[in-house]
Parts: structure tokens; C-alpha cells; sequence
């Protein structure tokens, strides 16, 4: 049975991506900043859904903030003594925040918080799960970016430096894990219908929705589907940032 962790999974694309997963047999270990009723309520939602289908495995919470260092030490300390001597086999870094704003008007607080939980989680998980996934010999390391690390967003100058290092992080890790048999991709998000949009006016949405070929914005079901294919599947395909966006950047 596999073990997955799965960040920022209380709501949204993390969410969707935890009830993917546990459609197969696997040990979850979910984790969200506040945790509380949102990431239990996941934990209920699969244990219900296993239980209707006789699909086993367990779901073990994991709450904390992955943009601080000790937090991540704290969370594996937590992980590892509930596995015993098991490894986590699968890594989906998709804890994230967004911040819109003029560059001038953001303060050092704010540009820090946002590459903390963007982009530096991502390298305290990372560093974490690789003695797991040598320890198996291969394994799956999967990152949520977005379009905005591919081309840049005005007035998400931060989000956007987040995420380009993150799509960077990913093409550079995976050629150092390569020869171990460990894949690291990322998934470039474009316009997913998420609380992080939830700010938009009807206005606002129905004007991107304009600009996007696809002419909508995708659930967090989408995201989820590929997300577990890619982890499933084979870790020759590793190094690639691959854009779901519907055609529209
Ligand atoms: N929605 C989009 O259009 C879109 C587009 C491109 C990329 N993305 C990326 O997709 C990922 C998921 O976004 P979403 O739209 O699903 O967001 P969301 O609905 O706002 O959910 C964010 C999740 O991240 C968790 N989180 C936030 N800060 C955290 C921290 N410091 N430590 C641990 N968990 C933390 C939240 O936990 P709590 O519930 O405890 O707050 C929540 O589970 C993000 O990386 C985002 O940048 C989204």
C-alpha cells in the first residue's frame, strides 16, 4: 500500500486531490494550516467512500504550516512515527496563497509569507520525503504551480516569483532524483474554481472566462484527475512543468 501526503488538502484542488487518491488502496496523510472541521470533514468524506466500496487504507491528519521549517521537521516527526519504519512513496506539494497587490505597496512581511508557503514549503517537503523515496528505491513528487510561474501576473508580482521558482525547483530536482528512480513534475494551473478565486466579481469571472479558449474555468476534480494519473504513472516522464489551463495562456 502507498503512502501519500498531500498538502493544503482541507479544501479546494488539495482537497479534490485527496478524494482522488482514495480511490485506491493507500495510507493518506492530509495535511492543511488550520486544520479543523474543513480537513476533518475530508478525512469523514473518504472514510464513508472506502467504507461504501470496500477500498482499503487509512487517512491520518497532519495539520501545521509547511512555510515554516520546524513545522515541516514537526509534521514528519509525526509522519514517520506512524509509519514505523514505512515511507511515503508519494509527495503532492499543493499548499498555497495568493496575494494581489502593487510590488510598492507589499510589505517585507507579505513578500516573505508568500515565498514561505509557495515556494520554500516546497523545498522543506521535498528535502523531508527524498530519504523516504531512496529508502523505496522511486517515488512521486508532484507540485501545484500555476500559469502565472510560466508568463508572470501584474499585481501578483510575488505569486508569480513563487511559482517560477517553483516550476525552476521542479526542472532541477528531477534531473538530481532521475538516476533514483524519483519523478518531479509540476502541474501549471490556470483558472480553477477554488476559494482562491472566490474574491472575483461575476464581472471579473465572466470576463476570463472570455479569454480562456476553453471557456471556463476548471473544478478541482480536473486537477485532481490528472494529478493522480501523474503519480501513478511512470517516472520516466519527470522534469516537466505541464500547463492546465485550457488553452489560455
Ligand atoms: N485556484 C486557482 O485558480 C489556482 C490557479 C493556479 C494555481 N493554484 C494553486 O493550487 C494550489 C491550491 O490552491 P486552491 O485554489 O485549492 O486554494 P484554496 O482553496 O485557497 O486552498 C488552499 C489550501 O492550502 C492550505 N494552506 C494555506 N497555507 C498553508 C500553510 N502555510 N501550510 C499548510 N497549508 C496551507 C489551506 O489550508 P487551510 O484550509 O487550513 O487554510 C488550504 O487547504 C495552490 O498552490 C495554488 O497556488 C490555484
Amino acid at each position: 500500500m502507498n503512502n501519500i501526503l498531500i498538502t493544503g488538502a482541507s479544501r479546494g484542488i488539495g482537497r479534490a486531490i485527496a478524494l482522488k487518491a482514495a480511490e485506491n488502496e493507500s495510507r493518506l496523510f492530509l495535511n492543511s494550516l488550520t486544520g479543523g472541521e474543513n480537513l476533518s470533514s475530508v478525512k469523514t468524506e473518504i472514510d464513508r467512500l472506502r467504507a461504501a466500496g470496500g477500498i482499503a487504507g487509512s487517512v491520518s491528519l497532519v495539520e501545521g504550516d509547511v512555510g515554516d521549517p520546524d513545522e515541516v521537521r514537526r509534521i514528519f516527526g509525526i509522519i514517520e512515527n506512524e509509519l514505523d519504519g514505512g515511507k511515503i512513496g508519494v509527495l503532492i506539494n499543493n499548499a498555497g496563497i495568493s496575494h494581489i497587490g502593487l510590488v510598492q505597496d507589499m510589505t517585507d512581511e507579505e513578500w516573505n509569507r508568500i515565498i514561505a508557503v509557495n515556494l520554500s514549503s516546497v523545498h522543506y517537503l521535498c528535502k523531508a520525503v527524498i530519504p523516504h523515496m531512496l529508502g523505496l528505491g522511486g517515488g512521486h513528487i508532484l507540485n501545484i504551480s500555476s500559469v502565472w510561474g510560466n508568463v508572470g501576473a501584474s499585481c501578483e508580482v510575488a505569486y508569480s516569483a513563487s511559482k517560477g521558482g517553483v516550476n525552476a525547483y521542479t526542472r532541477a530536482l528531477a534531473k538530481e532524483l532521475a538516476p533514483s528512480g524519483i519523478a518531479v513534475n509540476a502541474i501549471a494551473c490556470g483558472c480553477i474554481d477554488t476559494d482562491m478565486n472566490r474574491h472575483l466579481s461575476g464581472e471579473d469571472r465572466n470576463e476570463l472566462c472570455e479569454q480562456i479558449p476553453a471557456g471556463r474555468f476548471a473544478r478541482p476534480e480536473e486537477v485532481a484527475e490528472l494529478a493522480v494519473s501523474l503519480c501513478n504513472g511512470n517516472n520516466y516522464l519527470t522534469g516537466q512543468v505541464i500547463t492546465f489551463d485550457g488553452g489560455w495562456i
